[in-house]
């Protein structure tokens, strides 16, 4: 196996990708494990010439709308698990979740996540199915609606789609069952979530995956697996980030919180997941996540230039951002410049990039997946 890779052999490997060759598993590995700073720079020029390549040279937005924090999981690394009762409850109302989605349309924006904490009971499935049928209706169904809202069942899952959703996202976190139950309480399972991408799938989702980089425990050899699981599962959104201690989490109170350099260090892990996850599903959808930014001011870009080409600002009333808190130092949380986001068109338009908000921006890789079918109106 190639550990510690000569800067010989990441060139040649750099060189294959190059050359549109597959790699083998040792290889990606071995790009998950470069820390020789000419070698990153390499590894990340490289991604970014795929991405290039494959999706082109735009990055695009979607609005992110927190509508509510109230979670029947109690996963041991997130902030907003069920038992951690330091946390503010909030649950937007249904003309609340529009008014956030009609707002970011009249801004321009044609994408929007809705997210919110997992509930699976029927008052929310209709809450949620009722607020997609008023967006689809005062959008003149203009506007694509990503939801991220956790584990349902088909059914759920239909009725969201059929009422206007068109896109998915469920995180993984880990494809390591070990791992994944460390995690975990005991009723909360891989194999679930695993059947429900399928699910996701089959009823017509652009489905989403991703998982938490640089978790207690996790190897690269690890992250390659989780990388060849997306691969295997033909997704077409990639949303990953590093993993960030939270002190009211079991897995996060005995961890101080990140000093610079650990800082550094997550960072460069969830950029290097970038861009080999680039490398290896090329056109597929990857968001540079707000884990990113929370790690350095300039994350997102970092992420860019790593391959992603996907941002989503945070859209939420800042009246309820603070308590959407899944890991310490969430940025944002007193950001009033979301929705005009000059800042944001300036780095990204810096880095010789168009910043796409007015696009549906649907992932190439699922464009090719239903070539022949046409998106339910
Ligand atoms: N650090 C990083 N990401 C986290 N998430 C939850 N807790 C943390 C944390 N401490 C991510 C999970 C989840 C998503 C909503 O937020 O991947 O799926």
């Amino acid at each position: 196996m190639a550990i510690n890779a000569t800067e010989q052999t990441i060139e040649q490997i750099i060189q294959k990708v190059d050359n549109d060759a597959q790699l083998s598993v040792e290889e990606l590995q071995s790009l998950l494990e470069i820390t020789e700073h000419k070698q990153l720079q390499a590894l990340y020029a490289c991604a970014y010439r795929v991405k290039a390549c494959h999706v082109g040279k735009v990055v695009y937005l979607r609005g992110l709308i927190e509508a509510s924090n109230i979670c029947q999981k109690d996963c041991y690394y997130c902030g907003i698990r069920v038992s951690n009762k330091r946390v503010k409850p909030f649950n937007m109302s249904q003309q609340q979740i529009v008014e956030h989605a009609v707002l970011a349309y009249e801004h321009g924006y044609r994408s929007v996540v809705i997210q919110a904490g997992e509930r699976q009971n029927p008052t929310f499935v209709k809450h949620i199915e009722g607020a997609l049928a008023q967006i689809k209706q005062q959008t003149q169904n203009q506007l694509r609606v990503t939801l991220s809202l956790g584990e349902q069942s088909e059914q759920t899952y239909q009725r969201w789609f059929n009422a206007g959703a068109h896109r998915y996202l469920l995180r993984i976190e880990t494809t390591n069952p070990e791992l994944y139950q460390q995690l975990h309480p005991a009723d909360h399972s891989l194999q679930t979530r695993i059947d429900c991408l399928k699910t996701l799938k089959k009823v017509g989702y652009q489905v989403g995956t991703g998982v938490m980089i640089g978790l207690p425990n996790q190897t690269a050899k690890d992250l390659v697996a989780d990388l060849l699981f997306m691969q295997q599962h033909g997704i077409d959104m990639v949303g990953m980030g590093p993993y960030i201690p939270h002190h009211d989490t079991p897995l996060g109170k005995h961890t101080a919180s990140y000093d610079e350099q650990q800082k550094q260090q997550a960072l460069t892990y969830g950029l290097k997941m970038i861009a080999v996850a680039r490398i290896l599903l090329r056109d597929v959808n990857i968001a540079a996540a707000t884990s990113l930014h929370a790690l350095a001011p300039n994350g997102r870009e970092l992420g860019v230039q790593a391959g992603a080409n996907v941002i989503m600002p945070n859209l939420t009333d800042l009246a309820y951002r603070a308590s959407y808190q899944l890991y310490q130092d969430k940025p944002f949380i007193n950001e009033q410049t979301a929705l005009m986001n000059e800042t944001l068109n300036r780095s990204i338009s810096a880095l010789g990039e168009k910043l796409e908000i007015a696009d549906w921006g649907d992932s190439k890789h699922y464009q090719a997946r239903v070539k022949s079918k046409p998106f339910h109106a």
